[in-house]
């Protein structure tokens, strides 16, 4: 349901069927309807809609619909039904004329262990996350910090990690929500189960990381990343929703642009600012006297001058859903503000642009912590947990720095476009994503029972 798993997802299996393995892509009706154009009709993914009264559930049923996000209640009430409705016909696999060789499923689905277990296959987990996350938020638990500590805004060191990481409770994922404690729960135990994690990064870019997690779990972990370079069905459909503006045209407003002038901002597929930030936003990009192209889903409180001329000299507002990877690898983009999902910020690491770290909610206070103090391409904004409303002179001072910056803006820009460089080598032919690929077939080949 989440287009930052499924889309990266989907990219996983294409890579794979592109190197010969046969791939069943199994999804809801929703995903399935925004991914069948990208399949020509002798594509070697399968895509599998399992029956799911999304309706039901208060869930969109149609691309259209798709910017009503559901409550959290309603999500959590999607995953407890999708284990029983779903679980149940993934089993039809059995009777499919080649039976799966193993199962990589989303760290959201954690029965898709027992299915697993029957087919006496491996398992394998994609959580959309990078490997330094799922290191923080596995140290936490495996040392019981969290317990230890006390108030929500008690500061404390992540255990285990090569270099320190500081935190406070409200940055983590919403690990003690009480109503997620059963399903966090379970994935925790599929997790721990789970022959190894698949992972949308690359070894040049968190091989110490990496490396940890290999030598304290005894697991495998593929990072075959990142997954958007890859030349995969879902970039021809903008990775999974439907453009609100014709793709050519957000181009076109770049191609007039200077180099490296406009900034992008975007806070993702699920991101959403509170009205006054939004606002607050709004002002700051105006007072910079940038070129920016804005991204927004919902909009309250965007100024009525923004709606009624979306598109001037200065900016590009798109309300909705934008052909993101294609902007970011123009040569007009120079900056990128981003929420710190994990996708997008692979893809500013992929375009090597330097960021504004602005993290929402989720695991994403640790991918800025990745992005602006391991790979130095970032600079945080300062929002210190969720909802925290950052002014406009703060958002312009950051902007400026990101955009200028002086010796360490110039040094900043020089280490972005280095990890950019890098991550096309890791998936060319021989690169690192490409050699891991080939380790996890040959892993699946050597395990399949
Ligand atoms: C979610 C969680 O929020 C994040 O913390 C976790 O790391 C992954 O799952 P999401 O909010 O969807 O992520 O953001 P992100 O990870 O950035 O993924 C969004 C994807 O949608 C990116 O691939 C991005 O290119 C694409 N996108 C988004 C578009 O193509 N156009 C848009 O307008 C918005």
């Amino acid at each position: 349901m989440s287009q930052g798993h499924m889309i990266p997802m989907f990219d996983i299996a294409a890579l794979l069927a592109l190197r010969g393995a046969s791939v069943t892509f199994i999804t809801t009706p929703l995903n399935a309807a925004r991914l069948r154009p990208a399949l020509s009709p002798h594509h070697p993914i399968s895509l599998v809609a399992l029956p799911f009264p999304s309706a039901d559930f208060g869930l969109p049923v149609c691309c259209e619909s798709f910017d009503a996000l559901p409550s959290p209640d309603l999500m959590r009430a999607f995953f407890e039904a999708s284990k029983t409705l779903l679980a149940p016909s993934i089993r039809y696999l059995r009777r499919h004329p080649t039976p799966p060789s193993c199962v990589i499923a989303d760290v959201f689905f954690p029965w898709a262990r027992e299915i697993a277990r029957e087919f006496g296959v491996p398992r394998l987990t994609f959580s959309g996350f990078n490997c330094f996350s799922t290191l923080c938020i596995r140290n936490l638990r495996a040392h019981g910090v969290l317990e230890r500590v006390g108030s929500e805004t008690e500061r404390f060191v992540v255990p285990g990690m090569p270099h320190e990481v500081a935190l406070v409770k409200a940055q983590l994922p919403a690990e003690a929500e009480a109503r997620f404690v059963d399903l966090r729960a379970e994935m925790r135990d599929a997790e721990e189960m789970a022959d190894g994690v698949v992972l949308n990064s690359f070894e040049e870019l968190e091989r110490e990381y990496l490396n940890v997690y290999r030598e304290t779990t005894g697991k495998e972990a593929w990072a075959i990343g990142p997954v958007s370079l890859s030349n995969n069905p879902s970039n021809t459909i903008n990775r999974g929703g439907k453009a609100s503006t014709d793709e050519l045209q957000c181009l076109d407003w770049l191609d007039q642009r200077e180099p490296k002038s406009v900034v992008y901002v975007s806070f993702g597929s699920m991101g959403r600012l509170s009205p006054p930030q939004t606002a607050e936003l709004a002002r700051a990009l105006e007072a910079s006297g940038r070129n920016f192209m804005w991204v927004i889903k919902g909009g309250d409180g965007l100024p009525e001058e923004f709606k009624e001329e979306p598109v001037t000299e200065r900016r590009m507002v798109v309300r909705g859903w934008a052909p993101q990877v294609a902007i970011l690898s123009h040569g007009a983009v120079g900056g990128f503000v981003t929420h710190c999902g994990w996708n997008s910020a692979l893809e500013g690491v992929c375009a090597g642009v330097p960021m504004v770290a602005w993290p929402l909610f989720g695991e994403q206070f640790l991918n800025e912590k990745l992005v602006v103090d391991v790979l130095r391409v970032g600079v945080r904004v300062g929002v210190e947990r969720p909802g925290g409303l950052v002014e406009g002179e703060a958002i312009e001072k950051t902007l400026e720095e990101v955009m200028e910056g002086g010796e360490e803006g110039v040094l900043r820009r020089m280490r972005a476009r280095a990890l950019g460089e890098m991550a096309r080598m890791a998936v060319e032919v021989e690169g690192s994503s490409y050699v891991n690929i080939t380790r996890l077939i040959e892993y699946v080949l050597k395990h399949k029972s």
